[in-house]
């Protein structure tokens, strides 16, 4: 039985969620431990399409246990909604998912400050959902836990104590009136009882089913050029999606995990600021943001969108480790004459060996492109890799062999059945 680790390549939106729902059919349990609603996962089952935030997505398929793990930061009324929403959907929540004691709790002034901090001069793109804010406040070692909720009279003691700085900081740094502490202690002391039964020990629930030899899949938000370490600082988002962020996220040891599944998009896209080098921002781009309907799942914005990036997808194999990759939206590609992809950069003219982190680097390689021919036929009916025209095949080695990935899984499509792996 296997733990695997399941990470974004890119800059998120690669079809995490699609492929979680695949591969979970093989896995006991799916854990998440990064990130928070800023995530938006989308999967479709027949003619129903479920965009998850918060809860893993293996929660669609009924014999898999979810595990929220401390890394994530939990916007307890986001939470909520989902519950409601899967339960609505005839999908059992309760008794299937647990909570790390030891998650973050994201309060209201941690969205608001998200909300009025890109307001101002440095403007990150963010989704506005106080994730910086709530990393922030976990790093200084101020937050609210999702244990605190268990101990209610030590709950509204943080509460007030933090809402007293946040207001002082509101009102004198940026000319707002405060938020109301009353209210929020009072919606706050109420979700111990409806987040209570959740709540799990879960770095002893995890490492106890893996003794036991259960399968686990890790389950990464955002991508790795987010990852507010190794990705393109400061357009980055404030945890640690790259595959180290699975042992702190969730309490599983380094030396348990098995292999990393990379999720790596056919093209590349962004939502929010910062370098982009193969970024298409004439009628190309427009065409992959149409047929590949880049729009934010979570906050509807169109996403940047262009040409492969082997260059980056070789540096996110090398930081992840990466032993295995799934291809997405290789359909979207398909109406394209000629293909792009960047097999190097350059800067002030010369190739350069490792990729450049610092924005400014970033902002200043030009991407060094091998022209591909297209292969001109639809491929989302494809259901095995013979059934691939030839020269889908030669863009899958071509990429291959440039980022230094082994491809098992192709996605010709958004839904569960479009969807095969390679035999070897
Ligand atoms: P995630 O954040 O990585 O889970 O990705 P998102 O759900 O935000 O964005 C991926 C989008 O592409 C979703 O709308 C999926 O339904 C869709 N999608 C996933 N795989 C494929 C694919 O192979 N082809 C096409 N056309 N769409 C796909
Ligand atoms: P999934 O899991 C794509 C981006 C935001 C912004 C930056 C910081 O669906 O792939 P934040 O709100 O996290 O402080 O924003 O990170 N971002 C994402 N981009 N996919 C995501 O998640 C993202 N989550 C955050 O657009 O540029
Ligand atoms: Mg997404």
């Amino acid at each position: 039985m296997s733990v695997t680790v399941l990470v974004g390549s890119q800059w998120g939106d690669e079809g995490k969620g699609k492929i979680v729902d695949i591969l979970s059919e093989k896995y006991k349990i799916v854990a998440r431990y990064q990130g928070g609603a800023n995530a938006g996962h989308t999967v479709i089952i027949g003619d129903k399409k479920y965009v998850l935030h918060l809860i893993p997505s293996g929660i669609l398929r009924d014999d898999v246990i979810c595990v929220i793990g401390n890394g994530v930061v939990i916007d307890p009324t986001a939470l909520l909604e989902e519950i409601e929403l899967l339960e609505k959907n005839g999908i059992k929540v309760e008794g299937r998912l647990f909570i790390s004691h030891n998650a973050h709790l994201i309060m209201p002034y941690h969205k608001l400050l998200d909300q009025i901090i890109e307001s101002g001069d440095t403007k990150i793109g963010t989704t506005g959902r106080g994730i910086g804010p709530c990393y922030i406040d976990k790093f200084a070692r101020k937050g609210i836990r999702i244990v605190d909720l268990l101990d209610r009279v030590e709950l509204e003691k943080k509460i007030r104590l933090n809402l007293k700085e946040k207001n002082d900081l509101l009102k004198k740094v940026y000319e707002h009136e405060g938020l109301d502490v009353d209210m929020i202690v009072k919606e706050y002391l109420e979700f111990d009882r409806t987040i209570d039964k959740y709540i799990k020990d879960v770095p002893s629930f995890l490492n106890h089913a893996i003794a036991e030899g259960k399968s686990v899949l890790l389950e990464g938000a955002q991508g790795t050029l987010l990852d507010v370490d190794h990705g393109t600082y400061p357009f980055v988002t404030s945890s640690s999606p790259t595959s180290g962020g699975a042992c702190t996220g969730t309490g599983i040891p380094p030396t348990k995990i098995d292999s990393v599944v990379g999720i790596v998009k056919a093209y590349t896209t962004r939502v929010g600021n910062g370098p982009f080098p193969t970024e298409l921002l004439d009628e190309e781009g427009e065409k992959l943001r149409t047929i590949g309907a880049e729009f934010g799942a979570t906050t509807g914005r169109p996403r940047r969108c262009g040409w492969y990036d082997a260059f980056l997808v070789a540096y996110s194999q090398m930081v992840n480790g990466i032993t295995s990759v799934a291809i997405t939206k290789l359909d979207v590609l398909s109406s394209f004459e000629k293909i792009k992809v960047c097999v190097a950069y350059e800067l002030n003219g010369k190739r350069i060996k490792y990729f450049p982190t610092a924005v400014e680097q970033l902002s200043a390689v030009k991407p060094v492109y091998e022209v591909l021919d297209g292969w001109n036929e639809d491929i989302s009916n494809c259901l095995s890799y013979d059934q691939l025209p030839a020269k889908t095949k030669e863009y899958l080695n071509f990429i291959a062999k440039h980022s230094g990935i082994k491809i098992d899984i192709i996605s010709v499509g958004p839904k569960r059945g479009q969807t095969f792996y390679i035999d070897r």
